[in-house]
């Protein structure tokens, strides 16, 4: 039996093509997208990445991907990232691993974003996975509140001893649940990002363009998005 993780991760890996500027998602996925570029830097491949979390950040670093800043790159040829739920229309939740935000600035200057799955990860509807949301400490309440009045139960993300965890950028996570999923994801994301005190939400619309799916008999289907969508906040 093969891990679906790694499979997707390494065939995704070889999309990136020598002077590529490529942009690095978080995740247990992406890993294996790591070590298989790492393996290829050593074969001789030139490329320049941005982390898009400081996790990444540090295993890059230390299996010697080269890194560039982001603020010195104007787009990227290619990101690869992994997602929590991916629907036909290749719209996704992501922020599982906490990092959506610097994902989705990430995603914003990327001409093809590529999302490495599981099998199961691949959904009809969006929604049984919980949905991240971004939020400034200080707002916290008032976005729990306010998401309670639309009819969603939203969880504080706490860290091991209890904590509140914190996102690269020092803001908190509210874990989001809708009863009914989420039928419109470009809509909620736009109602979503009207509410003061979000920074972010893990909706992931219209910004991805491969779906890499790995199975455990160890194949690796890959799917092209279909219709051209308008990128969010472009
Ligand atoms: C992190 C993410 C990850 O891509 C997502 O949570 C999937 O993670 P994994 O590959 O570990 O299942 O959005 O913010």
């Amino acid at each position: 039996m093969h891990n679906p993780k790694q499979v997707a991760g390494r065939r995704a890996a070889e999309f990136v093509e020598n002077g590529m500027a490529v942009g690095l998602g978080t995740g247990s996925t992406v890993f294996f997208t790591l070590e298989r570029l790492a393996e290829r830097v050593r074969e001789g491949l030139k490329i320049r990445c941005v982390p898009t979390s400081i996790d990444t950040e540090n295993k890059a670093r230390v299996m010697g991907i080269p890194l560039v800043e982001l603020g010195k790159i104007d787009a990227l040829d290619l990101t690869i990232d992994g997602a929590d739920e991916i629907d036909g229309a290749f719209h996704m939740i992501k922020g599982g691993g906490g990092a959506l935000l610097r994902e989705k600035v990430v995603a914003s200057i990327t001409r093809r974003q590529i999302a490495i799955v599981g099998a199961e990860k691949v959904v009809a509807r969006l929604g049984k996975f919980p949905l991240p949301i971004e939020v400034v400490p200080f707002a916290r309440e008032v976005i729990h509140r306010a998401l309670g009045a639309r009819g969603a139960t939203a969880t504080l993300r706490t860290g091991p001893a209890g904590q509140p965890y914190l996102t690269d950028n020092g803001n908190q996570i509210l874990d989001c649940r809708f009863p009914d999923g989420i039928a419109d994801p470009a809509s909620l994301e736009l109602e979503l990002d009207r509410l003061p005190g979000i920074v972010e939400t893990g909706l992931f619309v219209g910004l991805a363009h491969v779906l890499v799916i790995g199975r455990e008999d160890g194949s690796v289907e890959v799917r092209e998005r279909a219709t051209a969508l308008p990128r969010a906040g472009r």
